[in-house]
């Protein structure tokens, strides 16, 4: 099962293949005004589930693909700032300008958020989908979908292309790729957020890291986290089924793959970064793997637990500052890539 994957992954290793194949022309969702709106409104009710009752004014999200549009649903909601990290250039201003349009006209309806039948993959589910009034009162609304303001957004939107070193304060930057910790400033953001990315990030712990710098005491960070093989296996475990030299293969030439990190490295790298989780919905899955051996080495110490678990939705706050010395410290020469 795996030859076709490996077959694949010597085609997609063939130096210079990245000018021929754009690996990397598009990630399917935030192109969707309504996935971006559901996406966004997900994350904001659980926070209110969780006891987060203010809205952010300062937000961060990883990996926003195709479109701006979840954070774009976050400034129309009411935040000042939004800092979009990627690391491949995927959205545009006339892509934005579109979806924030659409965006608008769905807040502007009060439109109930899309059920789970419209977007199957997205998590996590809620048990009420109605137009969350309790957040969004109509004097509220009125604030918020004020013409100036909104009009304010698209100006930023349209600027998003335009190297940012005037100095003056923007509601929007697009970073990418962001490879410095310093692309945010220290303690500054209310809620960092990213869907179905952090499965993707190589410098995972740096990350964890970087998430502990930007944030505010008690800010937020909510993420939903897919750890099913994305495509690279035939079964959603096989890619822990991989060598390391198989994988290498498999990933080929593309910026980005999946970290193939389970379930228990993202709640070490909380706990060691300083978080308190405030919610984490794990996502559960048959395993496939009949006994260890079809496991790679490096993953046959995986617990029973890690094996079978598909994905999670993780809320959780900074409670303290973790200083980056701290780290070098503790993992020897461990040097971030930034
Ligand atoms: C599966 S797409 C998800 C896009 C979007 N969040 C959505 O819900 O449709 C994964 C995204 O993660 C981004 N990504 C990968 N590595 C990253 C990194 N180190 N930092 C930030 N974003 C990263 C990719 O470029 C891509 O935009």
């Amino acid at each position: 099962m795996k030859f076709k994957y490996l077959l694949k992954g010597i085609v997609k290793s063939i130096p210079g293949i990245e000018y021929i194949y754009n690996f990397h022309r598009k990630t399917g969702g935030t192109n969707n005004a309504r996935y971006c709106y559901s996406v966004w409104l997900r994350h904001l009710m659980m926070a209110h589930e969780n006891g987060i009752n203010s809205l952010p004014v300062k937000i961060a999200e990883l990996g926003p693909g195709d479109s701006l549009g979840i954070g774009l649903a976050a400034l129309i909601s009411g935040a000042e700032k939004y800092y979009a990290l990627d690391i491949v250039r995927y959205s545009n201003v006339a892509c934005n300008l579109k979806i924030f349009d659409e965006l608008v006209t769905l807040f502007k309806n009060r439109t109930p958020i899309p059920l789970e039948a419209e977007f199957p993959n997205i998590r996590p589910a809620l048990t009420n989908y109605d137009f969350p009034k309790q957040i969004f009162t109509e004097e509220y609304l009125k604030i918020i979908l004020d013409e100036n303001r909104l009009q304010k957004i698209r100006n930023s939107i349209k600027a998003m292309d335009v190297p940012d070193d005037s100095g003056k304060e923007r509601m929007l930057y697009y970073r990418v790729p962001w490879n410095d910790v310093r692309v945010i400033e220290r303690e500054s953001v209310d809620m960092i957020i990213s869907q179905a990315v952090l499965q993707h990030i190589d410098d995972l712990e740096v990350t964890y890291q970087a998430m502990n710098e930007w944030l505010k005491k008690e800010g937020l960070i909510s993420h939903s986290i897919d750890l099913k093989s994305m495509g690279s296996s035939d079964s959603w475990d096989g890619h822990w089924s991989y060598s390391d030299m198989e994988w290498r293969l498999v990933k080929g030439r593309k910026n980005y793959l999946i970290n193939r990190e389970p379930y228990s490295t993202h709640i070490k790298y909380l706990h060691d970064h300083g978080f308190k989780i405030l919610c984490d919905k794990k996502s559960r899955a048959v395993s496939t793997m009949k006994n260890e051996a079809q496991l790679a080495k490096k993953f046959k110490t995986m617990s029973g637990e890690d094996r079978t678990i598909s994905g999670t939705f993780i809320q959780a706050i900074k409670q303290y500052f973790v200083s980056l010395s701290l780290v070098v410290e503790e993992f020897g020469n461990f040097i971030p890539a930034f």
